[in-house]
C-alpha cells in the first residue's frame, strides 16, 4: 500500500476519525447519524456509512499518537474487506507532523497481510491513501513535515514487516541457513559486513552450549553477525538476538498445545536483523553489531538431554534441568561471541521469546526488560513508550538469583521453582556478560508481543515484528 501527500482531494472514500473525549462537540459534524448506529468514538470502533463514502473511526485520546496508530489500524482492517482502491484523510496534526507519522505506520502496519501459503490469495483492492492538505480543523497542514512524517513511516513498517515476513514463514522455509542467507542479502543491499559461521566454527570455538541445543536438528545451527559502519559513530552497540526457527522443547518435550507457534522463537533475531536494516536506511550516527543465533531445538537419538553439562564459550559449565530452557543456551554462547569479537561496545542489547513465564507477568502485549544499569533500562522504557510499543521493568534480586544455582555445574539452565521465571532466566544471561560489562547489558523479552495469535493493536494476526520500532527509536535517542 502507499500513502501519498496530495494537494487536493481526489479519492471519493474519506476516512474520518472521531476522538471519543471531544464526541459532543460542534465539529464532529455528523453526530446524529453516528449516534443512530451507536459510535462513540471510542478505541477500536469503525462506522462504514458506504453510499456516503465514508468510514468513521474512534480515537481514545487526540494527545495520544498509539490512539492514531491504532485507529488507522481498524480502518484499514475494515476497508481490506472491501473494493475500495483509494482513500482520503485529512491530518489531524495541530503544528508538527508527528501525529501523521503515527497514522501513516497505523495504515502501513495494519494493512500487512501474508499469504505466502493461501492456494488463491485474495489480496485488499486498497493501494493507495491520500494525505490532504488541510488538517481536520480546517487548516493548512505543514506539507513538507507531513511528508517526510510518511517516508519516515514507510522505512520503518518496511523493516517492521520484513521481520514479520521471515518469522511467518513455516520452521521448513526458514531453517538457520535459510535465515543466514535473508541475512547476508540484507549486508548485500545495505553495504554491510555480514559474516556467517557454521557448526564447525561454533566447535572450534567452544561454543558448546549453543552446539547442545541445535545437535538433533537436520537443520545445521548458523551465527549471523551483521556490522553497520558508519563514518563517525558517536557509540558502539552489539544487538544479539535469539533464533530458535523451531522450538520443539527438545527431550523436555512441549506439550502439543504449547509447541504450535513455536516457529516464532527466531523473533528476536528477525528484529536483530530488520533493526540493522532500518538503521542503515536512516543512516543512524551508531556502529551495530546484530548478532543471531540460529538453530532448532529438536528430539532425536542425539539429543542433549536433561542431566548434561555443557561448557559454554567462556569456559563457564551449566547443568541442562530442562532442554525447553534452549534459548538462554544459544544466548549465552552468542553473548560470549560478542564480547570477544567486538571492540569498544557502548551498550550490549539481547532481545529473545525468552520465557512463558514473562508472558504471565505482563501479558500478552508487554516486553520485559532486565538489567543492572537503571539509566539504561530506563532509556529503553522510554523509547518502547515512543515508538508505540509496550515495556516494563522486571526486578533482578538476590534471592531469585540463588535459583539456579547447580549442585555438580556453575549454572544451571533452569530454575529450581515455578515462580520468577522471566527474572531467572534473565540472570542466567547476565552470567555471561563479563564484569567490566555488567552495566552496558540490557535483556528483551519479548514473548509476550513476538508472536500474535489475535490482532491487537497495530498487529493482525502473526508475527509483530516486535523490538524492531523500539530499538530504532533507542538507537536515535543515543
Ligand atoms: N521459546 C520458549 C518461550 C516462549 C513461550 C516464547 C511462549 C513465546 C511464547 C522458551 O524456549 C521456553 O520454552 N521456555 C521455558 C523455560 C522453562 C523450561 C524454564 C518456559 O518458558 O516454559
Ligand atoms: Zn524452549
Ligand atoms: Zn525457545
Amino acid at each position: 500500500m502507499e500513502l501519498k501527500f496530495v494537494s487536493a482531494q481526489r479519492a471519493r472514500f474519506t476516512i474520518i476519525f472521531v476522538c471519543a473525549k471531544e464526541f459532543n462537540h460542534d465539529f464532529v459534524s455528523d453526530r446524529e447519524l453516528l449516534d443512530l448506529v451507536g459510535f462513540d468514538g471510542s478505541d477500536e470502533t469503525a462506522a462504514l456509512f458506504a453510499e456516503r463514502k465514508e468510514i468513521y473511526v474512534g480515537v481514545e485520546d487526540i494527545c495520544d499518537p498509539e490512539s492514531f496508530r491504532i485507529a488507522a489500524a481498524k480502518a484499514v482492517s475494515v476497508l481490506k474487506g472491501l473494493k475500495i482502491e483509494e482513500a482520503h484523510i485529512d491530518n489531524y496534526d495541530r503544528g508538527g507532523a508527528a501525529i501523521s507519522e503515527a497514522i501513516a505506520i497505523g495504515f502501513l502496519l495494519g494493512a500487512y497481510e501474508f499469504s505466502m501459503y493461501k492456494s488463491t490469495p485474495k489480496p485488499a483492492a486498497l493501494k493507495t491513501i491520500h494525505f490532504g492538505p488541510k488538517n481536520y480543523f480546517g487548516e493548512k497542514t505543514d506539507e513538507k513535515g507531513v511528508k517526510r512524517a510518511l517516508k519516515k513511516a514507510k522505512l520503518l513498517a518496511d523493516s517492521v514487516n520484513f521481520a514479520r515476513d521471515l518469522i511467518n514463514k513455516t520452521p521448513d522455509d526458514m531453517t538457520p541457513a535459510i535465515l543466514a542467507d535473508a541475512a547476508m542479502e540484507i549486508a548485500g543491499k545495505y553495504g554491510l559486513e555480514g559474516k556467517i559461521y557454521d557448526a564447525q566454527y561454533l566447535k572450534s570455538s567452544g561454543m558448546g552450549a549453543f552446539l547442545a541445543v541445535s545437535r538433533a536438528s537436520k537443520n545445521a545451527p548458523r551465527l549471523i553477525h551483521l556490522v553497520y559502519k558508519p563514518s563517525h559513530p558517536k557509540k558502539t552497540v552489539a544487538i544479539i538476538g535469539k533464533g530458535l526457527t523451531y522450538d520443539s522443547g527438545g527431550l523436555s518435550l512441549k506439550p502439543a498445545d504449547y509447541m504450535c507457534t513455536m516457529k516464532a522463537d527466531m523473533a528476536g533475531a528477525a528484529a536483530v536483523i530488520a533493526i540493522v536494516k532500518a538503521a542503515a536506511e536512516l543512516r543512524l550516527p551508531v556502529e551495530i553489531h546484530a548478532i543471531a543465533g540460529a538453530a532448532e531445538n529438536m528430539i532425536g537419538g542425539d539429543a542433549y538431554k536433561p542431566d548434561d553439562v555443557l561448557t559454554a564459550m567462556n569456559g563457564k559449565t551449566i547443568e541442562v534441568k530442562n532442554t525447553d530452557a534452549e534459548g538462554r543456551l544459544v544466548l549465552a554462547d552468542c553473548i560470549a561471541f560478542a564480547q570477544k569479537n567486538t571492540q569498544n561496545l557502548d551498550c550490549i542489547l539481547d532481545i529473545a521469546t525468552l520465557t512463558g513465564a514473562c508472558v504471565v507477568a505482563l501479558g500478552e502485549h508487554t516486553s520485559g526488560v532486565m538489567g543492572f544499569n537503571a539509566g539504561l533500562k530506563a532509556s529503553l522504557l522510554k523509547a518502547a513508550d515512543e515508538s508505540g510499543e509496550l515495556a516494563a521493568e522486571l526486578p533482578f534480586n538476590r534471592h531469585l538469583k540463588k535459583l539456579i544455582k547447580s549442585e555438580i555445574a556453575d549454572v544451571a539452565n533452569a530454575s529450581s521453582t515455578r515462580y520468577g521465571g522471566a527474572i531467572t532466566a534473565g540472570l542466567f544471561l547476565s552470567e555471561f556478560i563479563e564484569e567490566k560489562n555488567r552495566d552496558k547489558w540490557a535483556h528483551l523479552d519479548i514473548a509476550g508481543p513476538g508472536y500474535v495469535e489475535k490482532g491487537w493493536g497495530v498487529n493482525p494476526s502473526g508475527a509483530s515484528g516486535a523490538a524492531v520500532r523500539w530499538l530504532v527509536r533507542w538507537l536515535e535517542s543515543l
